[in-house]
């Protein structure tokens, strides 16, 4: 078994922490798609599609607040932690597995 395999993807260096300022964002590309990845005021990290659930926005150009992201094209509130809209809007961006070793991003994406 390979530790460093999660659900068919694999563990993937994308940068360390402070490439990405608070509230602020970095998009790393796919074979999948964009992805948005988010650093929290209190240096949390969130991975997401980089598209809104309304109309495809980018929301790594939103802004980042507590642990949501308010969407830049018509300001949907979207859930970091599970890519949910907040109510009363409703839909759900893709949530990519990130975690941090020491200051390295690491994200779960899918192998090339
Ligand atoms: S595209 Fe995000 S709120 Fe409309």
């Amino acid at each position: 078994m390979d530790g460093n395999i999660v659900s068919g993807s694999v563990w993937r260096a994308v940068g360390v922490i402070d490439d990405i300022p608070r509230l602020g964002s970095r998009v790393v590309v796919s074979a999948s798609g964009d992805i948005a990845v988010f650093r929290t005021a209190d240096d949390r990290i969130f991975a997401l599609y980089d598209s809104c659930p309304h109309k495809q926005g980018k929301l790594s150009q939103g802004i980042v607040h507590g642990d949501q992201v308010t969407c830049p094209l018509h300001n949907w509130v979207i859930g970091l932690t599970d890519g949910q809209a907040v109510a009363p809007d409703e839909g759900c961006t893709r949530t990519v597995p990130v975690r941090l070793d020491g200051q390295t991003i690491l994200l779960a994406v899918g192998g090339s």
